[in-house]
């Protein structure tokens, strides 16, 4: 599977990655995931997709299920997994990294099955995963090939569904699916394009997946979050300028942190969350229910 041909580097070093300012007017500060942390995921064991760099959604996951008391483990395509992710694994403790390109039927079974072996049950779930061609996250929508298409799909919305059936022998009664989405699933943002279509479709698979283990006690829910600096966001054009008129515009005023990620996670992974399936979680500084930039 082809990741996008830009190094984390090469995209993230171009200007240091920041929240505009921790301290802001009244007082108010993001959620520090290693600040106060209280056990709320002791016992629990989570399994997280999709880390790539320290700077990816699924790594501030991790860090915020590690902190509160989660074993984790974690999977990763395999180009990433030696040179990026295990360092970075084992800077948490972290001793079950596996490979799976999540396209692959045949590598999901093997993550489940080593987890099995290895870990056992499987309280929390996390997919944060998405990948489409480069050429498809610019120009006009209108243009999308057949294939790009399919990839898109198939490897940002199918995989949620395959993931999740690859889990259920391990998922207990009280367990929690969580995945990753964006506002270009309810509304046109430009240069979203595919992915906003592939995104609709993974909100629905939430919904379909919710409905369907609901009985067994498992929990489906999406976080959509506002825009954060990853490689993935690298590959859309123009992010740099949405990133930069987010924080002028989002109600909070500020772009969000990896550990504001990370803290809706831990509440959806939580008992805390135990009446809450089937939803999209917004996190993102109040972006989305706004009609009009502006305001007071
Ligand atoms: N960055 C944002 O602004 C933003 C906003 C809302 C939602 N999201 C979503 O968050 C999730 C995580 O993305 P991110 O922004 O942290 O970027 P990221 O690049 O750090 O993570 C994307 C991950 O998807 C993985 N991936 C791609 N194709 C794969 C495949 N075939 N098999 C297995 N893994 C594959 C990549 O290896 C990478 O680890 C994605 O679903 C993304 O759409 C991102």
């Amino acid at each position: 599977m082809a990741l996008p041909d830009v190094t984390p580097e090469r995209v993230l070093d171009k200007e240091p990655v920041r929240v505009r300012s921790r301290r802001q007017p009244f007082g108010y500060a993001p959620r520090d995931c290693e600040e106060g942390t209280m056990g709320l995921l002791d016992g629990k064991r989570a399994l997280v997709f999709g880390v790539a760099n320290d700077h990816s959604i699924a790594w501030g996951i991790t860090k915020a299920l590690h902190a509160e008391g989660a074993t984790v483990g974690l999977s990763s395509v395999e180009a990433l997994l030696e040179r990026r992710v295990r360092p970075l694994a084992e800077g948490l403790g972290i001793d079950f990294v596996e490979p799976c390109d999540v396209s692959d039927d045949a590598q999901i079974a093997r993550v489940f099955e080593r987890w099995g072996e290895q870990q056992g049950d499987l309280d929390v779930l996390v997919h944060a995963v998405a990948h489409a061609r480069r050429e498809d996250l610019d120009g006009a929508f209108v243009d999308t090939s057949r294939d790009g298409f399919h990839l898109a799909l198939d490897v940002s919305a199918y995989s949620l569904t395959a993931l999740t059936r690859g889990a259920l022998p391990h998922l207990r009664p009280g367990a929690s699916v969580i995945t990753l989405s964006y506002l270009g699933a309810e509304r046109a943002v430009p240069h979203y394009n595919v992915m906003g279509v592939a995104k609709a479709a993974l909100e629905a698979s939430v919904r379909y997946l919710a409905a369907d283990l609901g009985p067994r006690g498992i929990r489906v829910n999406a976080i959509s979050a506002g825009p954060v600096r990853t490689l993935a966001a690298s590959g859309v054009a123009g992010f740099r300028d949405l990133y930069a008129q987010f924080r002028d515009v989002a109600p909070l005023r500020r772009n969000l942190a990896l550990d504001d990620i990370g803290g809706t996670a831990v509440w959806l992974a939580s008992d805390l969350a135990s009446g809450v399936t089937g939803e999209v979680v917004h996190t993102d500084g109040g972006f989305s229910i706004l009609g009009m930039a502006g305001g007071a």
